[in-house]
Formats: C-alpha cells, structure tokens, sequence
C-alpha cells in the first residue's frame, strides 16, 4: 500500500477520475490536488507543484500527474530537488523508471495514449520498486547531498 498523490490539469481530469478508481481498488491511499470535475482551464505547473511539495513533505510516496501530453506536468514537477517524474507511454518505461531511476511521479499524457494504457501503465508504476545499488548511487548523482561534489 502506498500514499499517493493525483492530479490533472483540464486535459487530463476524465483520464484522472478513472485512475483514481482503480488505484483506490489497488488499496493504495489516495490525495487529490485537482483540478476539479468540469475545470475548464487548470495551469499544469501549479498542479505539478502541488503534487510535488505533497511528495516533499513526507506525507505521500509516489503521484500521478496526468496532462496532454505528460511533458508539461513532468517539466514542472522535475523543477522541485527530490522529485523524479518520468513521462511513460508504454509498460517498459513504467517498470525502469522506479526499478533503475526511482521515479516518484508518473506523468501521463491523456492526448497521448488511450485510457487502458494509461491504467496498466500506471498499474506497473505502482507495482514496482526502486532496486537500489548501482542505481542508487546514479541517482544520488542527480540530487548530491549538500557538500558532496
Ligand atoms: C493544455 O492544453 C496542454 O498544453 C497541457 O495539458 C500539456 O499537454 C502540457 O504539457
């Protein structure tokens, strides 16, 4: 079971709804950062922001920001240190961006690929863990520890 955070901007809000029933049936805890049913416009920087300061803070493990394409939410969660969002279109990417890169946010695009896909992708996301080791000490290389070089 893991506390996850969602959110879409108005590209990505019926992709949104029908992610977070699935995962909720996975058993997962669920937070919703927006936008709302029926938003019109929602800017994907803020919800990518709120996504990533809820990851920030401790209090949820991995989010789901889904927007057109998944670039735009993936662009402005990566600008926060300790996020790692990755962009995913298919199974394979979802599965080595937590086993090799520790991903924390999966970004999707809902102009993209079609629903079912976003959900077994989504569903790989979630199903699988950072393996550490050699990866780890790639990813610490992306966020060095205050004072390493
Ligand atoms: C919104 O129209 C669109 O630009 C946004 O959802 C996203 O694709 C940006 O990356």
């Amino acid at each position: 079971m893991a506390r996850i955070v969602i959110g879409a901007d108005h590209a990505g809000l019926e992709f949104k709804t029908f992610l977070s029933a699935r995962i909720k049936d996975l058993g997962h805890f669920l937070e919703d950062v927006g936008a709302a049913p029926g938003t019109e416009r929602a800017d994907y920087p803020l919800i990518a922001r709120e996504a990533a300061r809820a990851i920030l803070s401790g209090r949820f493990d991995l989010g789901v920001l889904v927007c057109g394409t998944g670039i735009g939410m993936a662009v402005a969660a990566n600008r926060f240190s300790g996020i790692r969002a990755a962009v995913c279109e298919n199974e394979v990417s979802a599965r080595f961006s937590r086993t090799h890169n520790d991903a924390n946010i999966l970004c999707l695009g809902a102009r993209i690929i079609g629903p079912e896909l976003a959900l077994s992708v989504t569903e790989v996301f979630l199903a699988h863990s950072f393996l550490g080791g050699r990866h780890r000490e790639r990813v610490r290389m992306i966020d060095p520890p205050e004072g390493a070089v």
